[in-house]
């Protein structure tokens, strides 16, 4: 039977939620804990978000994003209402009633939580009884119980019973134009029933509707979710990576197959190939769980193959333009090569784990002079070499032997080069049909054919979004011939 002392503080802790008196601490103000600080105070609360970097502190004080989902004056309004302020950490000060960790946890040749020890040391110099920790953060299961509670516990209080602790993995889609945080549904597992009931209500507030958070019975429910949604990802743009390549083989269209087999309205969801995945999730991911599995003596193999499945499509798409311009009789040493998109995915300025990136390095190492055009990156560093963005509206196409289309844009096209006869190579599927065999896409057969748009969600592209190794191999040459790299 619940003691009615834990029945009156649950009770007093939600009706001091639908008023909006209570305060919510934000850990890290990047890609997800930004949008979910600018939620809490868009939804009444006011809200504090505690980061490392004070530049950034001061920069969000004065209105400015550093986030494309979160614009600046979505921000300004919250800082002219006096409900979000940016604190720099590490002390959390004012004290939260209700914390969010989102920091980062990369994953180098294991699990670096460095960022989750600290955050979490934060909490407890701060934390009192009646407090609720909320980790976001995407690690292995366990790391909630094993690795944060012990941290808070050090305060001398007692997680499920003096506090309450849950973890709700995030599932921001950066740059999406359909979901986002209020749409978007979350699960949260708790390290007690009343740690779920409390850290759910305060999730659903600021998500701006309760019926958006589902509980699980565990935080280790909820941290192996997320890794199992990103795991499915990886493995099925693997699967259809390789049957990319293999159709090329044997002088199928894949777009083709993937359309006749999405006809089935049950068991099957369609992928489509690319260079790779990447961002901070697909590619790091999994390695959270493979890592978790290998001290059980337990190999996830499967993981593995997709990543290196996904790993050598950027070296795929090098060899298929290669060819492409062989078959023109044009070497691709000395050629000059436009690569369009360098993000991780369309419409987005981020290039973390960029396979794009690695194309342009192997073009650039086969003797190719390589430009990029990406409106929303002005620059990248390639292999230590820094490159800047084309203007592709002012470009010259006299000035190319070739354009390779990495990353989709919207209302990309390209008539002007074709025009000018530059062929084009699209790994995207970014243009639309009609184009004449100038164009070659990665989807087609082998020659030249005409593909309509893909109107495929981005989300279930294999483009945009990168293997899980963060080394640079590419695996094998997909097929068993020799293969001129000049
Ligand atoms: N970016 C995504 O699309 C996405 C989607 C789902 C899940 N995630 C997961 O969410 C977590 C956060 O990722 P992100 O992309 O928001 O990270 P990010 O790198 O964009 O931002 C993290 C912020 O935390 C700050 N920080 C780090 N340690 C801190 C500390 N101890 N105290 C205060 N501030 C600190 C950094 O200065 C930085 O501003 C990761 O586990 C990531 O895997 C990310």
């Amino acid at each position: 039977m619940p003691d009615t002392r834990s029945i009156d503080r649950t009770q007093e802790y939600m009706a001091r939620l639908s008023t909006r008196n209570l305060v919510i601490g934000v850990i890290g103000l990047g890609y997800t804990g930004l949008p979910l600080a600018l939620a809490a105070a868009q939804a009444g609360f006011t809200t504090f978000g505690y980061d490392h970097d004070a530049e950034l502190c001061a920069q969000l004080n004065r209105g400015v994003s550093h986030i494309s989902d979160v614009t600046n004056s979505e921000l300004r309004a919250t800082r002219a209402a006096d409900l979000f302020t940016a604190v720099p950490a590490p002390g959390l000060s004012p004290v939260p009633d209700v914390v969010f960790l989102c920091v980062p946890t990369p994953f180098g040749q294991m699990p670096d939580l460095s960022y989750v020890r600290s955050a979490a040391r934060s909490v407890a110099k701060v934390l009192r009884p009646g407090m609720v920790v909320i980790a976001q953060s995407t690690s292995y299961p366990g790391t909630t119980t094993e690795i944060v509670q012990p941290l808070l516990e050090e305060s001398g209080l007692r997680a499920g019973q003096d506090f309450a602790l849950a973890f709700s993995p995030e599932r921001i889609d950066p740059g999406s134009s359909g979901w986002n945080i209020h749409n978007t549904p979350r699960i949260i597992g708790g390290v007690s029933e009343e740690s779920t009931t409390l850290a759910a209500a305060a999730l659903g507030a600021v998500l701006g509707d309760p019926a958006l958070v589902l509980p699980v019975r565990s935080p280790a429910v909820a941290e192996f979710a997320k890794l199992l949604e990103n795991s499915y990802r990886l493995v099925n743009i693997g699967l259809i990576n390789e049957m990319a390549m293999l159709a090329h083989e044997m002088g199928i269209d894949i777009r083709e197959v993937i359309d006749a087999a999405a006809t089935k309205p049950y068991g099957f969801q369609a992928f489509y190939p690319g260079v790779g995945p990447g961002g901070a999730c697909i590619p790091e991911d999994p390695l959270y769980l493979a890592w978790k599995a290998r001290a059980l003596e337990f190999d996830t193999r499967l993981i593995d193959v997709a990543a290196e499945e996904n790993q050598r499509m950027a070296r795929y798409i090098f060899v298929r333009v290669l060819e492409m311009m062989s078959r023109r009789g044009r070497a691709l040493g000395g050629s000059r090569v436009l690569c369009i998109g360098t993000g991780y995915k369309p419409d987005i300025a981020d290039t973390r784990h960029s396979r794009s990136l690695r194309v342009m390095e192997l073009l650039a190492n086969s003797g190719a002079r390589v430009d990029y055009a990406d409106g929303l990156i002005p620059t990248v560093n390639v292999d230590g070499r820094e490159y800047k963005s084309v203007d592709l509206d002012a470009a010259d196409p006299a000035d190319f032997d070739v354009i390779l289309v990495l990353v989709a844009r919207e209302n990309l096209e390209l008539n002007r080069f074709i025009a000018a006869g530059v062929p084009v190579f699209d790994a995207a599927h970014a243009l639309a049909g009609g184009t004449g065999d100038q164009v070659e896409y990665l989807l087609s057969a082998s020659a030249p054919t005409h593909p309509e748009h893909c109107e495929q969600d981005q989300d279930e592209r294999g483009g945009g979004e990168e293997p899980m190794t963060g080394n640079h191999g590419d695996g094998e040459i997909p097929f068993g011939r020799e293969v001129e790299f000049r």
